[in-house]
């Protein structure tokens, strides 16, 4: 072989699930192939490789992200929390309980990728953040179904369980929604960073 046509291995550190994890990977590798097939934790799933289907949605530095789409060299250093990081000490997540209460998945092979990315999704709702749906920018956003959808547009599933899913972030936003009805959590929120 042409020596510079060789594979160029590089040592990385990532935290998985709470679990530091020292590794040597190829440089060319996915974080996603490093998950699943170096660290053996395959619930993230390899739909189209391409980043349109979101079946590797892992949680990247508490941020969703497509693993099929980041290099594990980049992400030196990272927290990863996957759809096997979700549930703690032996129970489910509210999202994941939420997800089987509202039958939101039937094959399963999207479903670790729409845990994850619903969330994120959650979080990121939280912490004001709008969407393309979002009519007001100056409030919290309201989680209602036209938002879920477009927050979770990344996630596709084949075989139709999208009512279900919607209805279980619905389900888990009931917190978030309440804040965003009382206008004062604005304004405090607003007071309270220009503390910091
Ligand atoms: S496998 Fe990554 S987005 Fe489809
Ligand atoms: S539950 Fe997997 S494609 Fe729909």
């Amino acid at each position: 072989m042409d020596s510079e046509a060789r594979p160029v291995h590089a040592d990385v550190t990532l935290t998985v699930n709470g679990s530091e994890r020292r590794l040597r990977v190829d440089t060319r590798s996915s974080l996603l192939d490093v998950l699943r097939e170096t660290l053996g934790l395959t619930g993230s799933k390899k739909g189209c490789d391409h980043g349109q289907c979101g079946a590797c949605t892992v949680l990247l530095d508490g941020r969703r992200a497509n693993a099929c789409l980041a290099l594990a060299v980049a992400h030196d250093g990272a927290e990863v929390v996957t759809v096997e990081g979700l549930a703690a000490d032996g129970r489910l997540s509210a999202v994941q309980e939420a997800f089987v209460e509202n039958d939101a998945f039937q094959c399963g092979y999207c479903t670790p990728g729409q845990l994850c990315s619903a969330t994120a999704m959650l979080d990121e709702a939280r912490a004001g953040w709008p969407s393309a749906v979002t009519a007001d920018v100056s409030r919290d956003p309201f989680l209602d179904d036209a938002e879920i959808r477009e927050r979770m547009s990344g996630n596709l599933c084949r075989c139709g369980a999208y009512v279900g899913i919607v209805a279980a972030v619905r389900d888990v936003a009931g917190e978030t929604n309440r804040a965003a009805r009382d206008p004062g959590a604005v304004a405090e929120r607003i007071k309270e960073a220009s503390r910091t």
